[in-house]
């Protein structure tokens, strides 16, 4: 007979405001008493085997849903019904119908296209900072990156990048526990993409060219079809979910660097390392430390019933710590070779749609800058972004570099 959850005996874990180590530690000690978790919300999983049981199991649903059904939203156009409802938070067939149709737009080798424009867009950024010896390495490479990118990617001219940018960051706001306040930028923002998107599909209509809308209208020539508004709706979650993450990795992974200088200088003399580089510094200091779900029914795991409506935080940063499935975890270390997959992109239907674009993005960024900005230090303290933020790393990240 499986025990109600609410009836279980559970260690509460209560991470708001604990800085890095201590998030770490909390997660540690709740693990050494049960698999589960009570927090605030819900409950939590933090053992990487709990959290990708959690993620593929499609009778739990995304939680991202939840926040757009909250009251601070009436009115806007996330409650619109002719609303196409963003892939973040779809489940079922609808949902396994777009990742199958876009399949083709995200893959490994679509995301290499894209390498010779990444290296020349972090080029650039470190030829304007590489002389002056320091740098604050958010503002000056980490936030530009990303944008021209997506903007490459979905082919919009140079020109519009600081648009993109702009309405990346004021969509972003939905995850920053600040709804009421930040609601008339967020809506205002999504509206103005919206217009500007449905206005380049039907250029590229008219004229294709090498671009992601270009093929996700090929698509819709091919048997079944991606409507305009589900084009917009991708166009607007690649932005959203492609931006901010990359930007706060980059700085999260160049920050965990500068407590291990001799990686740093080992990923200079040998940028093979790239690749492993990028996973253990996901693993290790991911951007993404938890998602959550809901449960959509009635639903018994490891013979505990959580009933429907039930919320559960899946703790990414606590599966990339667990000595279960990573030998000595705590340990930073850019060659190593055996263990799990990093689960910073999440696991199950919802597995993160721009991993191989993200992975190319760190693996252009993170070696030239090692090799760009030797001797690599703090100058200052790193602020970080507070921990209530669903998408996390430094705000400030100040740096001296030798030449
Ligand atoms: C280092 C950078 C990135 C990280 C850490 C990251 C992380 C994640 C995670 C954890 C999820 C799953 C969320 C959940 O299960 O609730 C996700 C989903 C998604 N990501 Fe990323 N992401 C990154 C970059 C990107 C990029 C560059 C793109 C766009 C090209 C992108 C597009 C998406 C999309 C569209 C989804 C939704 C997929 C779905 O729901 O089916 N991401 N990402």
């Amino acid at each position: 007979m499986p025990q109600l959850v609410s009836e279980l005996n559970l260690p509460h874990l209560d991470m708001m405001g604990l800085e890095r180590q201590q998030a770490i530690d909390a997660i540690v000690a709740a693990r050494s008493v049960h698999w589960l978790a009570r927090t605030d919300l819900g409950y939590a999983v933090t053992r990487l085997q709990d959290v990708t049981a959690i993620l593929r199991d499609q009778r739990f649903h995304s939680a991202l849903s939840v926040i757009e059904q909250s009251p601070e939203l009436e009115g806007t156009h996330f409650h619109d019904e002719r609303r196409t409802e963003s892939i973040l938070t779809m489940e079922g067939e609808g949902h396994a119908r777009l990742r199958r149709l876009v399949a083709p737009a995200f893959t490994p080798a679509s995301a290499n296209r894209l390498r010779p424009t990444m290296r020349a867009v972090v080029g650039e950024l470190v030829d304007r900072i590489a002389d002056q010896g320091e740098c604050e390495l958010v503002a000056d490479v980490c936030d530009p990156y990303p944008i021209p990118i997506i903007c490459e990617l979905l082919g919009a001219p140079p020109e519009d990048w600081k648009l993109f940018s702009a309405w990346a960051t004021d969509i972003f706001r939905i995850f920053n526990n600040n709804l009421a306040e930040d609601m008339p930028l967020i809506v205002r923002a999504g509206e103005e993409l919206t217009d500007y998107v449905g206005e380049m599909i039907a250029a590229r209509r008219a004229d294709p060219r090498d671009d992601l809308l270009s093929d996700l209208i090929a698509i819709e020539q091919e048997g079944d079809r991606l409507s305009t508004e589900e084009m917009t709706m991708l166009a607007q979650a690649v932005l959203m979910a492609g931006t901010d993450t990359t930007r706060n990795q980059l700085a999260c992974s160049v920050a965990l660097f500068t407590e291990h200088p001799d990686q740093w200088a080992l990923l200079a003399e040998r940028p093979e390392l790239a690749p492993r580089a990028v996973e253990e510094s996901m693993r290790y200091l991911g951007a993404v430390r938890g998602t959550a779900r809901f449960a959509s029914e009635d639903i018994v795991y490891r013979d505990v019933l959580f009933p429907q409506g039930t919320l559960v935080a899946t703790s990414l940063a606590g599966a990339n710590r667990d000595p279960e499935a990573f030998e000595e975890p705590d340990v930073f270390d850019i060659t190593r070779e055996r263990g799990a997959a990093q689960m910073t992109f999440g696991a199950g239907i919802h597995f993160c749609m721009g991993a191989a674009l993200a992975r190319a993005e760190l693996q252009e960024a993170l070696p030239l800058l090692a090799r760009r900005l030797p001797h690599l230090a703090r100058n200052g303290d790193i602020e970080w972004k507070p921990s209530t933020f669903g998408i996390w790393g430094p705000a400030r990240l100040p740096l001296s570099f030798g030449s």
